[in-house]
């Protein structure tokens, strides 16, 4: 395992950063969590090297953060940071602030947390966690040693970006990042703002929650076309870690297989290795990515539930996998499965709650009835 100096705050972590939220399963639909599987890849994924964990509140049904709390027993707790996070909602004064992170605290096992971060804010979230004396709430409870440092995940534009990582005190931030993002959200240039400003960079959704993981055809050819071998997953990271800005790649796993695969690729990992040539062979796959990709829905299951019963993630994957891979939706085996469930399209009443919620500012009302004409 590689470690990476967190920017300002002289500490260091593991290059690779283990995401609890997407166990048992759960980006495919399933949200019951298999408690002692996923307790044993977080302690393998430590034993590995990992030092970062992140987590949230709302993980899992509201299950990640005790998991994780149970798997950091027996001493591992002493050998890793970790990270979670302060959803809006709960939260509306200083009191519903302080009971929030104390059940927080209680769930994980522990008396302090390292990284606290506000949850999934844009400019709009800022203002709300202004509003209610969130950031004087986090500089006191970092006094009083119940977190380290005082962080924000962030889903919004570059503008928005750009006035709340300059508007307080940040020691932290997490960004959606990938080489398909590169002018999504923080993007490129947000990195790059973090960096000059000293803070350092945690990634999420670095494989867009998978896709990236396995190649369609054309991708597939332009890996193959090239003279060193390389996996998708193994590109990706590669692409990711060679910028000297970023702190940690969180990926969340829900095989021993995936654990192990990444404990060797960021074994391997070091900013600037990466060639000319490798870098523009990433260009030409973005571009092959984009030429078949229906949506950019990376499953994070944020909108879900939906208050009627449509399986919004469910319909977004196979509609981007049948586009990206190819397959007819007559014979899908997923379409069909989900079309037994029910849990389709039509149910939609248009009230609006996913689209409050997606942190990718997806048109999903009108997406889901297009993608359900189109695979129909
Ligand atoms: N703060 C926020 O707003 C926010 C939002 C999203 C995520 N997050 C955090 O960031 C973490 C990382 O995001 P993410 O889970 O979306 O990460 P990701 O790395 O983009 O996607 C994880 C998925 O990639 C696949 N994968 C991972 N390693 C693999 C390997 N070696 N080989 C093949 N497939 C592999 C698995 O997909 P399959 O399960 O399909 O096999 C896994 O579930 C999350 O777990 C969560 O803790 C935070």
């Amino acid at each position: 395992m590689k470690y990476r100096t967190f920017g300002k705050l002289g500490i260091q972590g593991s290059a690779f950063g283990l995401g609890c939220m997407r166990f048992n399963g759960e980006a495919s639909g399933d949200s019951v969590i298999d408690e002692q599987k996923a307790i044993g890849l977080i302690r393998r994924a430590i034993d590995g090297g990992v030092t970062y964990l992140d987590t949230a509140y709302v993980y899992l049904d509201k299950t990640s953060e005790v998991v994780l709390g149970k798997a950091l027993q027996d001493g591992y707790r002493d050998r890793v940071t970790i990270a979670t996070k302060m959803p809006q909602h709960a939260v509306h004064d200083r009191a519903s602030m302080q009971a929030l992170l104390d059940e927080e605290l209680k769930k994980l096992q522990t008396d302090h947390i390292d990284f606290y971060l506000m949850h999934g804010i844009d400019r709009k979230g800022w203002e709300y966690f202004k509003s209610i004396g969130a950031p004087e709430f986090f500089d006191d409870m970092k006094k009083e040693g119940k977190i380290r440092y005082k962080c924000f995940s962030f889903h919004g534009s570059y503008d928005d970006f750009e006035y709340i990582i300059q508007d307080s005190d940040w020691d932290m931030v997490q960004i959606q990042y990938n080489f398909m993002d590169i002018n999504n959200q923080a993007g490129t240039k947000g990195l790059e703002l973090a960096g000059r400003l000293g803070i350092p960079v945690v990634i999420m959704e670095g494989l867009l929650g998978g896709r990236l993981a396995r190649a369609p055809e054309n991708v597939q050819a332009l890996y193959d076309a090239f003279p060193v071998k390389r996996s998708a997953v193994e590109w990706a990271f590669r692409w990711l870690c060679n910028r000297p800005e970023i702190a940690t790649v969180l990926s969340g796993c829900n095989e021993t297989e995936q654990i192990d695969d990444n404990l060797r690729i960021f074994d391997t990992v070091e900013p600037d290795i990466m060639t000319e040539e490798e870098l523009k062979l990433m260009d030409d796959v973005r571009e092959a990515y984009i030429s078949r990709t229906k949506i950019g829905c990376t499953s994070c299951r944020y909108c879900m539930p939906c208050p009627n019963g449509v399986n919004i993630p469910g319909m977004f994957s196979i509609w981007n996998n049948i586009s990206l891979y190819g397959g007819d939706p007559k014979h899908d085996w997923n379409m069909q499965n989900y079309r037994k469930k029910g849990d389709t399209p039509e149910k939609c009443i248009q009230c609006g709650a996913c689209e409050a919620a997606c942190p990718q500012h997806l048109n999903i009302m009108d997406e889901l009835q297009r993608a359900w004409k189109e695979l129909n």
